[in-house]
C-alpha cells in the first residue's frame, strides 16, 4: 500500500495549490448564448419558466449582444418567434423575418461576434413539428429543400454558422450542397447531430411557443436509451460535412458527449438545455441549492466530458462572475 507516503490531499491544502493542479477550466469564450427573437421594438419579456431569459426584439437583442460581448462571450445562437405560422413554416425563409433582421442588426453593431442561427421549422409551423406533415408523419425529403431556403436567407443576411436542429435524415448533405451551390462554401455547419427526444426541452417550447400541437418528436429525435445510434448519427453528419457536432441535452448525456469527443475528435458542442437551466433556477429560488456553485459545477462537467463549446442560458451569468474574478 502506498499510504502513508502517497497522500493526494497534499495538493488540496490551499486555494493556490488547488488552482495549480486544476485540470479543467471554463472560459467565457467557450460559451454560446441562446437568444429568443420576437417581432416589435423595445421588447424584453421574461420567459416564465426560465427566470433571467427573455424574448427580445431585434433592438433589445443588439443591446444584449453588446453586454455579452463586453463580458467576453464570443457567440450567440438565435431562435425566432415569428409573426406568423402556417402549415409549412414559410415565414422561415422570409428575407424580412425576425432572424435575418436580427442577424443584420447584430453584425452591424458587433461585426466580430459569431452569430449562429438555429435552423428548424418547429417555431414556424402552425402544428409545431419540425417540417412538412402529411397524415401525421413528418415528410423528411420534402422538408429538405425548405431547410435549404431558410439557410440561404440566414446566409444572405450574414450568419456566421448555421445550426440545423431538426434531426432529419440527410439534412447536413442537403444544406452543404445548397450552400455551396449559392457561393457559401465557406459557411460552417454546426449539426445538432445527437439530439435526443427529451423532456428537458419543456421550458424552451414555452419560450418559443413551439410545442407540437399533436403527437411528439420521437419519430425524428433519438430515443434517450440509444448510445450506438448516437455514434452513428454523429458519424453520418461528419461524413456529410458537419464542421461542429453537438450533443443535446447535456447533463443526462455526458457519456455520449465524452464518447463523441474521443471517437471523432471533432469540434464538439453540448447544449445545456432549458430544462437543465430551469431546474437550477427553481431550486435556487427555493433556497435549496447554491446557484453559482451549481452553475460552475455543471459547466465544468461539460468541459471535463470533452465539450469545446457549451450552449448555455448561463452564459451571461458565468461571464459576469468570471469578470469579477469570482469564477
Ligand atoms: C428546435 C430546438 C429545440 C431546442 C433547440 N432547438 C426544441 C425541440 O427540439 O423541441 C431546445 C433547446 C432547449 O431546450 O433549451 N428544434
Amino acid at each position: 500500500m502506498p499510504f502513508p507516503s502517497v497522500r493526494p490531499r497534499r495538493l488540496r491544502r490551499t486555494p493556490f495549490l488547488r488552482e495549480m493542479v486544476r485540470e479543467t477550466s471554463v472560459e467565457a469564450s467557450d460559451l454560446i448564448a441562446p437568444l429568443f427573437i420576437v417581432p416589435g421594438e423595445r421588447v424584453e419579456r421574461e420567459v416564465a419558466s426560465m427566470p433571467g431569459q427573455h424574448q427580445l426584439s431585434v433592438d433589445s437583442a443588439v443591446k444584449r449582444c453588446q453586454r455579452l460581448g463586453d463580458l467576453g462571450v464570443r457567440s450567440v445562437l438565435l431562435f425566432a418567434i415569428p409573426d406568423f405560422k402556417d402549415e409549412i413554416g414559410s415565414s422561415a425563409w422570409h428575407p424580412q423575418g425576425v432572424i435575418p433582421k436580427a442577424i443584420k442588426a447584430i453584425k452591424a453593431a458587433l461585426p466580430e461576434l459569431v452569430v449562429i442561427t438555429d435552423l428548424c421549422f418547429c417555431e414556424y409551423t402552425s402544428h409545431g413539428h419540425c417540417g412538412i406533415m402529411k397524415d401525421g408523419e413528418l415528410q423528411n425529403d420534402a422538408t429538405l429543400p425548405n431547410l435549404v431556403k431558410q439557410a440561404l436567407v440566414h446566409a444572405d443576411a450574414g450568419a456566421d454558422i448555421i445550426a440545423p436542429s431538426g434531426m432529419l435524415d440527410g439534412m447536413i448533405a442537403a444544406l452543404r450542397h445548397g450552400l455551396d451551390e449559392s457561393g457559401f462554401s465557406h459557411l460552417p455547419l454546426m449539426s445538432y447531430a445527437a439530439k435526443f427526444a427529451s423532456a428537458f426541452y419543456g421550458p424552451f417550447r414555452d419560450a418559443v411557443q413551439s410545442a407540437p400541437e399533436y403527437g411528439d418528436r420521437r419519430s425524428y429525435q433519438m430515443d434517450p436509451a440509444n448510445f450506438n445510434e448516437a455514434m452513428r448519427e454523429v458519424e453520418l453528419d461528419i461524413e456529410q460535412g458537419a464542421d461542429i457536432v453537438m450533443v443535446k441535452p447535456g447533463l443526462a448525456f455526458l457519456d455520449v458527449l465524452r464518447a463523441v469527443k474521443e471517437r471523432f475528435q471533432m469540434p464538439t458542442a453540448v447544449y445545456n438545455v432549458s430544462g437543465e437551466y430551469a431546474m437550477v433556477k427553481a431550486a435556487a429560488q427555493n433556497g435549496w441549492i447554491d446557484e453559482q456553485r451549481i452553475m460552475l459545477e455543471i459547466l465544468t462537467s461539460f468541459k471535463r466530458a470533452g465539450a469545446d463549446l457549451i450552449i448555455t442560458y448561463f452564459a451571461e451569468a458565468f461571464a459576469a462572475l468570471r469578470n469579477k474574478g469570482l469564477a
